[in-house]
């Protein structure tokens, strides 16, 4: 007997059930695709602690200017991909567009917010600089101790775990399966990827296999090697923060980042840490401290909160920070991983970009700079 016991025979297999995967798997679907998604707990990685900050202003870096056009256009489409998941569900995803204050304590602190600030008005981008007294008006809960910041009107944020239990179902009910096992290996026949192997044997065969599993795209077997490393984040989640911040603030704290996301309610995020130490999930008391630290000093109110969560997870980072899109050197692998600390911005623009190369075979324009041999070369 084969070994091999077809689940499903599909257009297209997807591994990774993150909110990256089930955008494409989505989106695919409503093209008429037959779809699998492949994850043996979909949204538990990294989409799982993500803050879910739709700010590709505020979080502008020297150096990325293609991957910050590529932002621009994710946050351009965010509001009516949200819209229409919203409408199909039934499901509420959170979308906050407060905006997001960038505040500073020292000098150095404001000197690197100006340059921030000069950098993103030479691109172009909608940011004010703002005094301490201004920023504490828009948002109260601030320490009277800031120097100064920038406000970033058009940088919203969205609920990530809400945004991931919207796609999950609008991916169902548009006939996408989703196949609770781990994808072991990448089944390749005759020089060309075929399926996915679960745990326990079977094989989901496919036309086109879409890599999405995030930090653990490069470790699949089968798959060609792929610069994908994991990025570790600690972060936190308080309750009875309800009213506390209007919107996202981030900041500089005599040099250290921090940042605080209202969310879900009467949830707060803070977060986060990066860290280069392979894979690891553990939370550790000087990754809490630092980040209870800050958040406090910054807002000094988050003392009194609960905290309710405190996770890790690794987020898929690329040596120029920008995610992998497109075909691999092995035909009927498509990429779509190291979207770094961008994953749930760039959910939308991927999940388009990914469907119109899956079916019609051309990669989009604004994809076009974030293939796999910008890398290689
Ligand atoms: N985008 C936020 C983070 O990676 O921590």
């Amino acid at each position: 007997m084969s070994r091999d016991v077809a689940v499903d025979r599909v257009d297209v297999a997807v591994a990774g059930g993150g909110l990256i995967g089930l955008g494409i798997a989505w989106r695919c679907a409503q093209r008429g695709l037959s779809v699998t998604v492949v994850d043996v707990a979909p949204g538990s990685g990294a989409s799982y602690a993500a803050a879910g900050m739709l700010a590709p202003v505020a979080e502008a870096g020297y150096g990325e200017e293609r991957l910050l056009e590529l932002c621009r256009a994710s946050l351009a489409s965010f509001p009516a991909f949200v819209a229409e998941l919203e409408r199909e569900t039934g499901l509420e995803v959170g979308l906050r567009t407060a905006g997001t204050c960038v505040v500073g304590f020292d000098a150095d602190d404001m000197a690197a917010l100006d340059l921030l600030h000069a950098f993103q008005r030479e691109l172009g981008l909608s940011s004010e600089r703002i005094t301490a007294r201004e920023v504490r008006r828009r948002e109260p809960a601030l320490t009277p101790r800031l120097r100064g910041a920038l406000h970033v009107g058009g940088d919203h944020s969205v609920d990530a775990r809400a945004l991931h239990a919207a796609l999950l179902a609008a991916a169902m009910s548009a006939g996408v399966r989703v196949v609770r096992a781990e994808a072991t290996a990448l089944e390749v026949r005759d020089g060309r990827a075929a399926g996915l192997e679960l745990a326990g044997g079977d094989v989901v065969t496919a036309g086109t296999v879409v890599l999405a599993l995030g930090a653990r795209s490069a470790g699949l077997p089968g798959v060609p090697p792929l610069p994908v490393r994991p990025v570790k984040g600690q972060v936190l989640r308080l309750r009875d923060a309800s009213g506390l911040l209007e919107g996202t603030v981030r900041a500089l704290v005599r040099g250290r980042h921090v940042y605080l996301v209202p969310c879900a309610g009467d949830r707060l995020i803070v977060g986060a840490t990066v860290e280069e130490q392979g894979f690891g999930d553990t939370v550790t008391a000087g990754g809490v401290h630092d980040l209870l630290r800050d958040a406090i000093e910054v807002v000094p109110g988050v003392a009194e909160l609960e905290l309710v969560e405190a996770l890790a997870r690794p987020r898929p980072g690329t040596p120029d920070n920008a995610p992998i899109l497109g075909t691999s050197p092995l035909p009927g692998l498509v990429l779509a991983c190291g979207h770094h600390r961008n994953g749930v911005l760039l959910t939308p623009v991927t999940a388009d970009a990914i469907t119109e190369l899956v079916v019609t075979g051309a990669l989009p324009e604004v994809a076009r700079p974030f293939t796999l041999d910008r890398l290689e070369r």
